[in-house]
């Protein structure tokens, strides 16, 4: 899958962005604030309709302009073009697809899985679980067809329980939800089993090419007692979750620790291999992707110079060649771009034009 033509208007610093990518590895090269990042987000934002960078949507609105418009033709595995386009007003995205209004986000995302590699990635390790948890649903959501509607009735349940616990209500109100809560979260588990076990023989690959060194483990915790079905753990836990209001266990409360041999990757590694780490766990999700369903992700590969040498650098490249899709990689400039990387289109931005190079 890949991008062909992705329009921009009125995002971040751009006031108009037009570019026809080529279908493998596109550089962008420009000085620092000319717009890089944004250009990389405004993808991600047509996959995923937020932003990297945790910025709120409507900070991404240029300033002065009332709303930002990002269109793009999409080149499925299939070769079927797709035009999906996005408008964020303040408060209000609308997100459109193929002539279609107002599509569910869940359209959206299946149409353009995109995937980001930032200087930040090190968060995966090195901050709370709800990134991991992002990070894993992502490709048990692309992988696991059942993922979904699953994590929809879980939900929609906890949404109810929760409610219940809120308000004080008595205990057969609260209960009520359980039987439903647990049919939900044996799913929701399920698929994410099932998709680490798929990870675990894609990983030691990708580790062994960009890092060279280490086992790579993945603890994977349910978000409920691990010496307990989920049933039994929202029992003993009702005093509490009553007193707390709302419910302590369950798939929301996953976690996917990341460990090299017998450490925890956090306090092993040094912060340039906690980034080729990162690194190699999302390449992994994207060749898991393409091996499972077929479908190679669009990579977003901001500044890989950042922290980075030239051999992890170089690996990295060899990783992402290999995975034969389309990448968009940014650079300071272009001296930094890893020997040996193939052919590619150049873009280079300055002053909020882009350029294309040789
Ligand atoms: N909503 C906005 N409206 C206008 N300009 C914005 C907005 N949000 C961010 N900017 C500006 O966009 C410019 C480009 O930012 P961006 O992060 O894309 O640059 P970059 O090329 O990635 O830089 P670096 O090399 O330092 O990472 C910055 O000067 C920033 O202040
Ligand atoms: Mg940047």
């Amino acid at each position: 899958m890949y991008l062909r033509r992705v329009d921009i208007r009125n995002f971040r610093c751009w006031e108009r962005c037009r570019i026809d990518p080529a279908s493998g590895l596109n550089l962008i090269i420009g000085e620092n604030a000319s717009g890089k990042t944004s250009l990389l987000e405004a993808i991600y934002f047509l996959g995923r309709a937020r932003s990297f960078r945790q910025t709120p949507p409507n900070r991404l609105i240029r300033r002065g302009a009332d709303a930002f418009n990002l269109n793009a033709e999409v080149v499925s595995e299939d070769r079927r073009p797709l035009r999906i386009g996005i408008e964020r007003k303040p408060g209000n995205t609308r997100l459109r697809l193929d002539g279609r209004e107002d599509v569910p986000l869940l359209d959206l995302v299946s149409a353009l899985p995109v995937q980001v590699i930032d200087p930040n990635i090190h968060r995966l390790l090195e901050e709370g679980p709800r990134h991991r948890r992002r990070y894993l649903d992502w490709g048990v959501f692309h992988v696991e067809h059942g993922f979904f509607p699953a994590w929809r009735r879980y939900r929609r349940a906890l949404r109810q329980r929760n409610g219940a616990l809120r308000r004080g209500l008595p205990k057969t109100d609260v209960i009520v939800w359980d039987s439903e809560l647990v049919h939900a979260a044996k799913d929701v588990d399920a698929c994410r089993r099932s998709y680490l076990h798929a990870l675990e023989r894609v990983l030691p690959e990708m580790v062994g090419e960009i890092l060279g060194e280490g086992e790579v483990v993945l603890d994977y915790h349910p978000g409920w007692p691990l010496d307990e079905d989920y049933g039994s753990a929202l029992l003993h836990s009702l005093e509490r979750d009553r007193r707390m209001g709302f419910t302590q266990h369950g798939p929301h409360r996953a976690d996917l620790r990341v460990r090299v041999a017998s450490m925890t990757a956090r306090d092993w590694v040094s912060r340039g291999q906690q980034k080729v780490l990162t690194a190699a766990l999302l390449l992994a999700q994207a060749a898991l992707l393409d091996r499972r369903r077929g479908i190679r992700p669009v990579l977003l590969i901001d500044d890989l110079a950042a922290e980075l040498g030239g051999t992890y650098r170089a690996a990295v490249m060899r990783a992402i060649g290999r995975l034969r899709g389309q990448c968009f990689l940014t650079f300071l400039d272009e001296a930094l771009v890893p020997e040996g990387t193939g052919e590619c289109a150049m873009f280079h931005v300055e002053h909020g034009r882009v350029r294309r190079g040789a």
